[in-house]
């Protein structure tokens, strides 16, 4: 019988991180792109040592427990963490280890991309392309607010808040504001970003980037009270995650013309439902949460998952571990 430590892949992944723990783990993995049923994630991971997860996965006292002791390690392959109950994880003794950095200029390029698609209105331009409703040119059609004069205003001024601010220098930007629970006077220094309130920041942008964390403090924070607060042509832009935003209430305030647009790459739920009323709107562009799809980063990502896994496997510090505050 192998004595080597036992990983369950809970789907199919770039190879770069299978290809590592194989090197010292025996490896089980649901080698398919849809999801495992809970249920046999529940007896996949009896046993197991390491489980090597994605952020589709609820991982809480249940999951741990169906695990059992032998459990030491759970590696996500995603910098965001809410789906990890910390807490379950730190009472049963469990490491959790996350993948930040390695996503970051792919999440921020990313961001800038669907902050054009939705401010330039491409979602419209495409469709009428390809639907024949490109008429003569026309110098009324199409317009959309540019980025050149403008503000931004960038709530959450985290590692990825920062580098979607260095991707948006080069557009001429008049006036970077940023927000957060602190100051981060020597990254604005050098980024050229100003600190104002949150309320400050979206009364002066025009574009409003939600570049923080899921947390229960960030629950929900862009309500129908922060939409109000907003430009009536502000560009609202989200690609952290669907849960910070009052669904129901971004749609009020599309539709109401509380606010000009919005351009969204996680939803609630995910996938976003096909008759989901958001999908009428023209002023709304919803990509399916794909900030990080780079080849580059979902490799790296899988690799640094592996690593955090064998570190912890091996009792070395993990590179990336997250501690349940
Ligand atoms: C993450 O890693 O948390 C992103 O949302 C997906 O890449």
């Amino acid at each position: 019988m192998s004595t080597k430590p036992k990983v369950f892949i809970t789907r199919r992944v770039p190879e770069s991180g299978p290809t590592l723990l194989k090197t010292q783990c025996e490896v089980a993995q649901w080698n398919k792109d849809d999801p495992i049923p809970r249920n046999e994630l529940l007896s996949s991971v009896k046993g197991v040592d390491a489980l090597f997860c994605l952020l589709t996965e609820k991982i809480d006292g249940e999951l741990l427990d169906a695990a059992g002791t032998s459990l030491k390690v759970v590696g996500t392959m995603s910098v965001g963490y809410d789906h990890v109950d910390l807490q379950a994880c730190a009472e049963r003794g469990v490491k959790v280890g996350f993948t930040p950095n390695v996503l970051t200029n792919a999440v921020a390029e990313l961001t800038v991309a669907l902050l054009l698609a939705t401010s330039r209105r491409l979602k419209e331009a495409i469709r009428a392309v390809e639907n024949g409703l490109w008429g003569t040119w026309k110098p009324m059609w199409l317009c959309g607010p540019g980025l050149e004069g403008s503000t931004v205003g960038i709530v959450g001024f985290g590692r990825i808040g920062m580098a979607v601010a260095r991707c948006l220098k080069p557009f001429a930007v008049n006036c970077m504001l940023y927000t957060d629970f602190a100051e981060r006077p020597a990254e604005a220094k050098e980024i050229g970003a100003e600190f104002r309130s949150l309320d400050e920041v979206l009364a002066a942008s025009d574009f409003v980037l939600a570049c923080v964390a899921l947390t229960p403090d960030t629950k929900e924070m862009f309500n129908k009270d922060l939409f109000k607060k907003m430009k009536k042509t502000s560009v609202f832009i989200n690609t952290s995650r669907g849960g910070v935003v009052q669904q129901d209430d971004l749609y009020q305030a599309l539709v109401s013309g509380e606010i000009g647009a919005a351009g969204l790459d996680v939803t609630t739920p995910e996938p976003l439902p096909t008759d989901s009323p958001l999908l009428t709107l023209d002023n709304c562009v919803a990509l399916p949460h794909i900030a990080s799809a780079t080849h580059n980063s979902r490799g790296a990502m899988s690799e640094l998952t592996a690593r955090n896994i064998l570190s912890a496997l091996n009792s070395q510090p993990m590179p990336s571990e997250i501690k349940a505050s």
